[in-house]
């Protein structure tokens, strides 16, 4: 059993610099007890740096951080018993079964016997190996290993979960499980949960709060609902039926909103207020221009994003 769990992770001002580039580049953080915080952003942006050195694998150049009430510079012993990580260069080996990965592991944490057996038991079901437990490695789908990788994070009870990207590549089903598993362990039994990502959807459906974060700074910070109620407000995007009512239904559609990009043929303006829908299709009625098509786009956390950073989340890495 770990310690008491009252804290969670506290960051001020943290760097790392690797010779010229400032991979995180000034950071300030503050996750509290049980949350599950989503740490978004696209290849490079400083995420595994980060959570290299709240690990306490990676020394800072500048700032501080603690991790379960611990120093990671001068507690790291302290903040590694206190803390469960399953990082990006997993390190299973593919001549072992998953049950001797976690027996492995558990004897590392002094854990033996009978408590061992069930506990390695309890945590190959929880994570659904119970079958493919004594199969090796080396017949693992993807999925199968970020699973394992899990179950091995989670042998001592940690109070503090460090995920880094945990579904990158993983099929659908795969990712679901794990969202399931990690919620249930923030939620039943309080685990602070870490979690990298470059999944806008990933970021949305599991945090409680998210960070973005591009070229080593955090550029939004918040519950995804007030990230995205930020940039406020729906896109409408119509197609018109016939190509010569183009003009009334820009006209038409100025009234509710500002225009913005739209899809070749169509036109598209964000709305001003929320619940229009019922407004405009009414006056697409009376004035009788008739719709191919209707969108309406609530903003996602790829808008909040791009109006950041000017870039797309989902294109940034070409950018
Ligand atoms: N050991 C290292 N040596 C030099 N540069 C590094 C090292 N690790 C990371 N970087 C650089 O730091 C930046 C951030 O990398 P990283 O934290 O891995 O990003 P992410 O996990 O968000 O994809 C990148 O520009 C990367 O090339
Ligand atoms: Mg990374």
């Amino acid at each position: 059993m770990s310690g008491e769990r009252n804290h969670g992770i506290e960051v001020e001002g943290l760097v790392r610099a690797f010779k010229d580039v400032r991979a995180v580049d000034g950071i300030d953080l503050r996750i509290e007890p049980g949350e599950i915080y989503g740490f978004l952003g696209p290849n490079g942006a400083g995420k595994s740096t980060t959570v290299h050195m709240l690990t306490t694998l990676l020394p800072p150049t500048a700032g501080r951080a603690t991790v379960a009430g611990f120093d990671v510079a001068r507690e790291g012993p302290k903040v590694r018993a206190s803390i469960g990580a399953a990082l990006q260069e997993t390190a299973l080996d593919p001549f072992l079964s998953g049950r001797e990965h976690l027996r492995l592991q558990s004897s590392l944490h002094g854990i033996r016997g009978q408590t061992r057996k069930e506990l390695i038991e309890t945590l190959l079901a929880r994570v659904g190996l119970t079958s493919a437990g004594d199969r090796k490695i080396r017949t693992y789908s993807g999925g199968m290993k970020r699973r394992l990788d899990l179950a091995l994070a989670l042998i001592h009870n940690p109070q503090i979960l460090f995920l880094d990207e945990p579904t990158t590549g993983l099929d659908p089903q795969s990712r679901t499980a794990l969202w399931e598993e990690v919620g249930r362990l923030a939620r039943d039994e309080g685990v602070t949960v870490f979690l990298t990502t470059q999944y806008l959807e990933e970021a949305d459906v599991l945090a409680d709060r998210v960070g973005i974060i591009d070229h080593g700074k955090i550029v939004a910070e918040g519950t995804p609902a007030r990230l995205k109620a930020e940039i406020g407000k729906a896109t409408i995007e119509v197609v018109p039926e016939q190509n010569a009512d183009r003009e009334r239904l820009a006209a038409l559609l100025g009234r509710f909103g500002e225009e913005t990009a739209a899809r070749p043929g169509a036109y598209a303006v964000q709305l001003d207020g929320h619940g229009k829908l019922p407004d405009v299709i009414r006056a697409l009625d009376n004035e009788d221009v008739r719709a191919a098509e209707i969108n309406l786009h609530q903003p996602t956390l790829d808008d909040v994003f791009l109006a950041k950073t000017g870039r797309t989340l989902e294109g940034a890495e070409d950018a």
